[in-house]
């Protein structure tokens, strides 16, 4: 029997802070305000000329670093991001795989908002279980700061740049394997958090333009209603399923969207603070990174020990969500 280890992880955060009193300038907002309602302080901006994939790029260089391989021992890339570097094609996976020097291997884009880690994890951990891969790149990137309209105090204050990654290994340990993935999704809610123009539905034009169609839009409190029910539920499901009890769970890596929502499903869960990694007033909300940019702050604060257990948790646009729960499993 073959299973997926999940074996390293790694991180990018571009240079650029814009802090709550940065935005301040920009719309009509306050520091009280964001820290509040969001927990947020600062997030971080990417350069102009970088794209979508340079940060990807950065975060894959660690974690195949971390796993101790090499770029050619990958056979798989996929990649998770609402900002990739180019609208239909080519995938942003291509382009990571591009400046990475491999070519050969099968390379995708997922679309699944901030669950699109998650939803990463799902597909390698079905690929390598399958006997289809044995080293699979999983990368969850964003550069929203390039789809947030800077005129909107409710979502400009939210999101931010940046990008993690992890390799996904065969082996035949059980110990080692990931336990399980589930991943979700209900399109009634689309519009709640939406892109609304650019797409087909509404092709790029002036009138989309001057509206700003091409930027994120949200209910946000429609949203965080929905968003606190279903990660909650998620998570519980995906425990019991597995005979596991939140007490031995070494970490809760949810999508780090507003520390409200984090708090109020860490007590659902009766979780300790310890076991609660928050990001969130640090990077804001990246998308479908900011699980994995979570997890190698972790490590690197020399937190995240081989076998400790992990508990994922995301929600995002589409709605789609997703939990997991995985081991730690570096290769010594
Ligand atoms: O990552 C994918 C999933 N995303 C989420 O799960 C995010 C879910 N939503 C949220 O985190 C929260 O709903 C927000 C942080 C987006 C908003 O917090 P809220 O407590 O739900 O506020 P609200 O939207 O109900 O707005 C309350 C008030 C409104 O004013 P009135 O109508 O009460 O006068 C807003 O206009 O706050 C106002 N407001 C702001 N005020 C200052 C909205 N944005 C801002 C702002 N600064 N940036």
């Amino acid at each position: 029997m073959v299973y997926a280890a999940f074996r390293s992880v790694g991180s990018y955060i571009p240079k650029n802070i814009l802090t709550n009193e940065d935005l301040e300038k920009i719309v009509d907002t306050s520091d009280e305000w964001i820290t509040k309602r969001t927990g947020i302080k600062t997030r971080y901006i990417a350069d102009k000329e970088e794209s979508t994939s340079d940060l990807g790029l950065k975060a894959a260089k660690v974690a195949i670093e971390r796993a101790r391989i090499n770029e050619n021992d990958l056979d798989m890339i996929i990649c998770a991001t609402i900002s990739p570097d180019f609208f239909c094609m080519p995938s942003t996976a291509c382009m990571i795989g591009k400046k990475l020097g491999v070519s050969n291997i099968p390379s995708f884009d997922i679309s699944a908002a901030c669950s699109g880690f998650i939803y990463a994890l799902a597909m390698a951990k079905s690929f390598i279980e399958s006997n289809m891969a044995k080293n699979i790149l999983i990368v969850g990137a964003e550069k929203l700061s390039a789809i947030v309209d800077y005129s909107d105090r409710t979502t400009c204050v939210l999101f931010g740049d940046g990008a993690g990654a992890a390799i996904i290994s065969a082996t035949e340990k059980k110990e080692e394997a990931i336990i399980d993935v589930n991943i979700s999704a209900d399109g009634k809610y689309h519009d709640y958090l939406i892109t609304p123009g650019c797409g087909t539905n509404n092709p790029c034009s002036e009138e989309a333009i001057k509206e700003h169609a091409c930027f994120m839009k949200m209910k946000g409190n429609e949203t965080f209603k929905v968003a606190v029910k279903t990660l909650t539920n998620d998570v519980i499901d995906i425990l019991k399923k597995n005979g596991i009890k939140s007490e031995n769970i070494d970490h809760f890596i949810p999508h780090q969207a507003n520390y409200r929502i984090l708090n109020a499903v860490a007590n659902a869960l009766k979780l300790k603070d310890e076991q609660v990694v928050m990001t969130v007033s640090k990077y804001g909300n990246t998308s479908s990174a900011s699980i994995p940019m979570a997890m190698s702050d972790l490590y690197e604060q020399n937190r995240l020990k081989k076998g400790d257990l992990m508990l994922l948790d995301a929600f995002g646009g589409g709605f789609t969500w997703g939990s997991a729960i995985v081991p730690f499993s570096p290769f010594n």
